[in-house]
């Protein structure tokens, strides 16, 4: 477990909101305001992100999700929403494997529940031999055009993933080849669950979150699941308004 850097603001009840790769807490800037007035909103970096660091001999997303849960307990909560975009998603899920007794409810924005391909982790574990020799500039080239259907959002994008660390980026990508397959996880779920996904999305297809919601469904009668036409892999920043709603069926 290691001390998470996050940011916190807003009243109601408590909601984390987990970024995506290779992303940091800033991710959620364009939500935050239409989420503060109905939730106490707490902005974590995962470890390696931002401006938490990287613990030493890396981290796995268990880890990450730990240390989730001791930020939480840190702060004298016992029970939260989470709401986690992408490998963010991959962590709220392993937060609700651990310590299903902390969520009160699930975001999982633009996620999926199933493990990498074979094929899918060999160029997980290519990409991170190449940030190692070159740096987060190949990651920033590869992803920054396909994150939002909005080009407008690119250069924002490219800025911040050029802000994380050539480290922190490598375990990340180890990290989520090595998840597992949490599609059975999602049908014992007792709590209330909101899905959103972009039908624009570049980088995981809308049929993963309808898949989310049949799995989860399995459990409860009433599962949300948002999709936003138009919208890519980054619904918080390319529809806010939207994103946010779909958390407030949380409560
Ligand atoms: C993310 O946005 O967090 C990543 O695209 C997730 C992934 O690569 O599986």
């Amino acid at each position: 477990m290691n001390q998470l850097h996050y940011i916190r603001a807003g009243s109601g009840q408590p909601l984390v909101l987990i970024h995506g790769f290779p992303l940091d807490h800033s991710a959620w800037e364009q939500s935050l305001p239409h989420l503060t007035v109905h939730f106490d909103v707490i902005l974590p970096d995962l470890s390696g992100f931002g401006a938490s660091a990287l613990p030493e001999g890396g981290c796995g997303l268990d880890e990450m999700a730990a240390s989730l849960a001791g930020l939480l307990r840190g702060l004298g909560l016992s029970r939260a929403f989470l709401a986690g975009h992408s490998m963010g998603g991959y962590v709220a899920l392993a937060f609700a494997r651990q310590s299903p007794e902390m969520v009160l409810g699930l975001g999982l924005i633009s996620t999926q529940a199933g493990p990498d391909t074979p094929e899918g982790q060999a160029n997980r574990h290519k990409t991170a031999a190449a940030v190692a020799e070159k740096g987060p500039g190949v990651v920033a080239d590869a992803m920054s055009p396909k994150l939002s259907a909005n080009p407008a959002h690119e250069a924002l994008l490219r800025e911040t993933i050029l802000r994380q660390s050539a480290p922190g980026i490598i375990n990340a990508l180890k990290a989520m080849a090595a998840r597992p397959d949490s599609n059975g996880l999602l049908s014992h779920f007792d709590f209330p669950v909101s899905i959103v996904h972009g039908l624009a999305d570049a980088l995981i297809p809308a049929e993963r979150a309808r898949e989310m919601k049949a799995a989860a469904e399995q459990r409860r009668s009433t599962v949300h699941l948002t999709e936003l036409p138009g919208v890519g892999h980054m619904p918080m920043l390319e529809a806010p308004t939207e994103t946010a709603e779909a958390l407030k069926t949380l409560l």
